[in-house]
């Protein structure tokens, strides 16, 4: 199929309440120093009652959309990546076409952290095999919502927030997706999780009263299987670009701790001015928080037209997954 998806409209949602260092000082026990030294997070946006995953998504939608100069009536398909959905069903975009008084297809794509690039990968595929108008694609979650507020080695880490992107045709040798490497290790399944909920587990008095309905995390093994994950794949889909380290002008990384970030960066030999890190404000977003970086780093002006941006994100499952991207319109 002829052609490649640009990135031609972009917003983003946060709730407006913040979770400091300083606040979670009272509930757990922990320090600002030992969190920010550790992890690079200074707060968190936490959602207030009746912010949701889909309330989130539908207002990063709506401005991405603005952004992009279109209406919702020209958007052909909506994919909302989240590792916490709206309710079990019905799936989350549906709630957010709702939301945005669309009709078109959608569904949502479950992938962790790594979720982002994944919809990306996804929707640009489907975009040029069905001719698509635009695409729109969207990473959006209330992690606050699956925490365990007494876990310190989890409660530090996740937020909330959404963002999404809107993508539209380009040429064959135009801006827009340039090349991706997907993967996942299910072996890992035990690493990183919500244990009970699911078939395997129904949630019961007993697995409430155990506390399964919350995010339980090997904290140490998954950040080094990070690093290995996130640079692997990166050598891989920079291959298949025909390219190196040197040839990226922006890398996107999925925001989960700031010492995983630079321990990727240095191996692929990427210098800190040319990573985008935004963590010690918003911490995890799991699939938000790539998304959530590029938009900012997109108002601020960092990403001019042409621009080699490289994404790469990892979580539950274990996934991973990266994306090169040439900036710009078509
Ligand atoms: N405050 C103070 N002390 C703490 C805290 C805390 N919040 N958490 C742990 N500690 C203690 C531990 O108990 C331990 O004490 P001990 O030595 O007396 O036993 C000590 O600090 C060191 O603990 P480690 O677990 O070794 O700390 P580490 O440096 O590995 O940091 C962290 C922990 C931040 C969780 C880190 O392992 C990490 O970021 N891992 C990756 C997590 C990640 O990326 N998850 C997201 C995946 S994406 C997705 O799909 C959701």
């Amino acid at each position: 199929m002829a052609g490649r998806a640009a990135i031609v409209g972009w917003g983003t949602a946060v709730p407006e309440q913040r979770l400091t260092n300083a606040d979670l000082e009272q509930r757990v026990e922990t320090s600002d120093e030992w969190i920010v030294e550790r992890t690079g997070i200074r707060e968190r946006r936490y959602a207030a009652d009746g912010e949701t995953t889909a309330s989130l998504a539908i207002e990063a939608g709506t401005a991405a959309i603005k952004q992009a100069g279109i209406t919702p009536e020209e958007i052909d398909l909506v994919i909302v990546a989240t590792a916490t959905p709206e309710q079990p069903i019905p799936h989350t975009g549906a709630f957010v076409c709702d939301g945005l008084g669309v009709h078109c297809g959608s569904f949502d794509l479950g992938a962790g952290c790594a979720g982002f690039v994944y919809e990306l990968v996804t929707g640009s595929a489907l975009l040029t095999a069905g001719n698509l108008r635009h695409v729109l694609v969207i990473g959006a979650e209330t992690l606050s919502r699956v925490v365990d507020p007494r876990d310190r080695g989890t409660c530090i880490l996740f937020g909330d927030g959404a963002a999404g992107v809107v993508l539209a045709p380009s040429t064959d040798d135009g801006p827009g997706l340039l090349a991706w490497d997907l993967g996942c290790d299910g072996s890992a399944t035990g690493l990183l999780g919500i244990p009970s909920g699911g078939s395997r587990r129904p949630a019961t008095p007993e697995t409430i009263a155990a506390g399964e309905q919350y995010i339980k995390m090997q904290g140490q093994e998954v950040f080094k299987r990070a690093v290995r994950a996130v640079v692997e794949s990166v050598k891989r889909a920079l291959a298949l670009a025909g390219m190196t380290g040197a040839d990226v002008d922006w890398f996107v990384p999925h925001q989960a701790n700031a010492r995983i970030i630079e321990a990727a960066a240095a191996r692929l030999g990427i210098p800190a001015e040319r990573t985008i890190v935004n963590i010690d404000r918003f911490g995890n977003t799991s699939a938000a928080s790539i998304p959530l970086a590029m938009a900012e780093a997109a108002d601020t002006g960092r990403l001019e037209d042409g621009a080699v941006v490289l994404m790469s994100g990892f979580g539950a499952g274990m996934t991973w997954g990266s994306a090169v991207v040439r900036w710009g319109r078509p």
